[in-house]
């Protein structure tokens, strides 16, 4: 049975929106919906596969961030400091006048490094958070 649709409205900026419907002509979808709708399976597949990162891991978190935003760098280096037993090294790379982009070494339980990736998402002003990891003494 089809499930029922739901429709919402969201305000975006209009070069988010351009990238957007770039990619989705250049895939093939039919529709901005369908396009948006796969986005968002991505999305929740992503939090899924991170809510089971536990145990041992070493990993890295890349972030890339505009630090003209107010108060963004603080709240990082409040949250680099707080986590700074699990963030072994960082690096940082300028990318333009006002775009950064972080690396950052974690190792430690999959809880905390879960939680450090989690709060740098929320940050207004960070526009990408990728958390990468591996078990550490697994064969792979
Ligand atoms: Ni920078």
């Amino acid at each position: 049975m089809e499930q029922e649709l739901a429709r919402i409205g969201v305000s975006l900026p209009e070069n988010l929106l351009d990238r957007f419907d770039e990619i989705i002509t250049k895939r093939g979808y039919s529709s901005r919906s369908e396009g948006i709708r796969d986005a968002i399976r991505g999305y929740i597949r992503y939090y899924s596969w991170m809510s089971e990162v536990e145990g041992e891991r070493v990993g890295t978190i890349s972030l890339v961030y505009d630090h003209s935003q107010r108060g963004l760098v603080n709240s990082l280096l409040d949250i680099e400091h707080d986590f700074s037993e699990i963030i072994r090294s960082s690096l940082h790379v300028h990318i333009s006048h006002d775009t950064c982009m972080e690396v950052l070494l974690v190792r430690g339980e999959g809880h905390d490094v879960r939680k450090v990736t989690e709060k740098l998402m929320t940050l207004k002003g960070v526009k990408h958070v990728k958390l990468t990891t591996i078990v550490p003494g697994e064969d792979i």
